[in-house]
């Protein structure tokens, strides 16, 4: 079976994008789903979680730009089960590369191709904009995730992005069910944050019944390089990414048996 392609955008900065690719990634892996985590971003933000040592000899640059095989590119990581493809500075170059590229919105599923059977679930972490890189990754993408933070400038953003995906999926380029956005940062005590998580839902949008808590202690996950799983992570920001792992999981479950009910 093809693996799904996840993506984890949203043009809006500082949302837990990269967080939240990571921690889902690494609670599929630990679910038992052989996983790869494609860093979409020249800031490496998740290469950085995993290959602390910055040693990155091929990177997602090569892989689309040079024609590097995608198994050259793959590398492990310390988690079973869980592989990496990282991004350095120069996949910075790809935005304007890109688009000089025959047919360069599907870059990125082709060179993901070889490899699709090999893994359950692949989830791209990507940059926060509108550029070539982003519209080429959300092209390789059966599932759409996108992370928000609780506020209304969130809620906006969220609205803002959803519109622009809105046109790529009018031109084709974008095929990807909208899985969920995901409230990150959310604290229950205060009004902006009940607001934007109701707001959200009043807009029409499907939102994950999980909702991520407000931590302090993720900037220290991100400082060690711990995820879900490790024995060091922060309780509630652990409990809260392994559920909504699983409902990751259960939607694209679903989202699966309908594709086959449909094909068959
Ligand atoms: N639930 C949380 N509570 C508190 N802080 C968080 C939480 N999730 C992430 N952070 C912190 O917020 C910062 C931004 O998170 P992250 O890098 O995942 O966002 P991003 O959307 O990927 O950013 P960018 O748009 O730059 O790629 C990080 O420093 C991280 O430690
Ligand atoms: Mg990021």
């Amino acid at each position: 079976m093809k693996a799904e392609v996840i993506a984890v955008a949203n043009h809006k900065g500082g949302v837990g994008k990269s967080f939240t690719a990571v921690n889902l990634a690494a609670g599929l892996a630990r679910g038992g789903w052989r996983t790869l985590l494609v860093d979409c971003d020249p800031q490496g933000n998740s290469t950085s979680m995993f290959d602390p040592d910055d040693d990155v000899e091929l990177d997602l640059y090569d892989l689309i730009r040079e024609g590097a095989p995608v198994e050259k590119v793959t590398r492990k990581t310390r988690i079973d089960g869980l592989e990496l493809i990282p991004s350095t500075l120069a996949v910075a170059k790809l935005d304007q590369e890109l688009v000089t590229m025959h047919r360069r919105e599907e870059r990125l599923a082709q060179a993901l191709q070889p490899i699709y059977t090999e893994y359950d679930a692949i989830v791209l972490d990507l940059s926060p904009n509108l550029g070539q890189l982003v519209i080429t990754a959300l092209n390789a993408a059966d599932a759409l995730i996108v992370p928000t933070d609780a506020t209304i400038w969130g809620r906006r953003g969220v609205n803002m992005f959803l519109e622009w995906s809105a046109a790529l999926r009018e031109h084709q380029v974008l095929s990807a069910q909208l899985l969920g956005v995901l409230l990150t940062m959310y604290d229950p005590r205060t009004l902006t944050g009940r607001e934007t998580l109701n707001g959200l839902k009043s807009d029409g949008l499907p939102v994950f019944g999980t909702t991520i808590p407000k931590r302090v202690a993720a900037e220290a996950m991100v400082t060690n390089r711990v995820v879900i799983g490790d024995v060091e992570a922060d309780p509630d920001l652990a409990e809260a990414y392994a559920n909504f792992t699983v409902e990751v999981m259960t939607l694209i479950d679903t989202a699966r048996r309908n594709r086959g009910k449909h094909h068959a």
